[in-house]
């Protein structure tokens, strides 16, 4: 049986990863700050799911539950690194505390959970971040538009994404940044175009075409790589 560790699995994209890795019979890790609620789950729960808590902005939780991970499974399949924030100020209202929270949450958080799960980490594992098209500093979309320690925060996860795929290549790891496209759910907002569960059969789909080729690329929702 394969094991998916997903952060942010209570909602959203998360949620949506959760109940399709469910109800195609692996083992899923689901990572939460809170219990999840049973009934949002697709399928009766059993031995193949496992609900911890976990608080991104807090290292010590964050390698607590990596402990507790490991102690659980003997081996992770897929790392989905999903939670994400996105604390929108405009400039001239910029604050530490939202650039900061942006950043730990999205690519502090991600950088130390995978680090603490890398021994469960083994050959043609995958490791995925949820990245976003505004990470791309070619094509720089809605520059006036206050999403700046967002994208910020994004193209962190971006450079650390590429980073790991080196640092993983002698193991045979893949690791890559993915953007979701514009998904709704809370962060999303009813506007988007595609709901939760066209998005993550989507983004299975890719994610289950990923191969060492396409090991560091950032990529769109298809498998399309995106310009840095
Ligand atoms: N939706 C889109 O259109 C879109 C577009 C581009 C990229 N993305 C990316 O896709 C990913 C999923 O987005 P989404 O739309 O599903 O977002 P969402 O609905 O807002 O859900 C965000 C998830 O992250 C969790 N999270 C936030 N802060 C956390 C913390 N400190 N500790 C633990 N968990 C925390 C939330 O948990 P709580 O319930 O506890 O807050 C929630 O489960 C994110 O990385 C996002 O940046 C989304």
């Amino acid at each position: 049986m394969k094991t998916v560790v997903i952060t942010g699995a209570n909602r959203g994209i998360g949620l949506g990863f959760l109940n399709y890795y469910l109800s195609n019979g692996w083992q899923v890790i689901a990572l939460s700050r809170s219990a999840i609620d049973q009934s949002t789950l697709n399928r009766n729960i059993d031995e193949c799911f496992h609900n911890l808590t976990v608080n991104l902005l807090d290292e010590s939780s964050i390698n607590n539950t990596a402990k507790s991970i490991n102690n659980l499974c003997n081996g992770i399949d897929l790392l989905i690194n999903n939670a994400g924030v996105a604390e929108h100020e405009v400039f001239g209202e910029w604050s530490q505390a939202a650039l900061t929270t942006n950043f730990q949450v999205n690519s502090v958080a991600p950088a130390l959970l995978t680090q603490a799960l890398s021994p469960q980490l083994n050959q043609h594992s995958k490791v995925i971040q949820l990245s976003s098209g505004l990470a791309s500093i070619k094509n720089n979309l809605s520059p006036l538009e206050g999403f700046d320690s967002y994208c910020m925060s994004k193209a962190a996860v971006n450079i650390l994404s590429r980073r790991l795929a080196f640092k993983l290549a002698d193991k045979k790891i893949i690791v890559n940044a993915i953007s979701p496209g514009w998904v709704k759910t809370d962060m999303g907002g009813p506007e988007a175009p595609a709901t939760i569960t066209e998005a993550v059969n989507t983004l299975t789909q890719t994610i289950e075409m990923l191969s060492m080729e396409n090991s560091g690329k950032f990529l769109d929702e298809n498998g399309k790589k995106i310009d840095w």
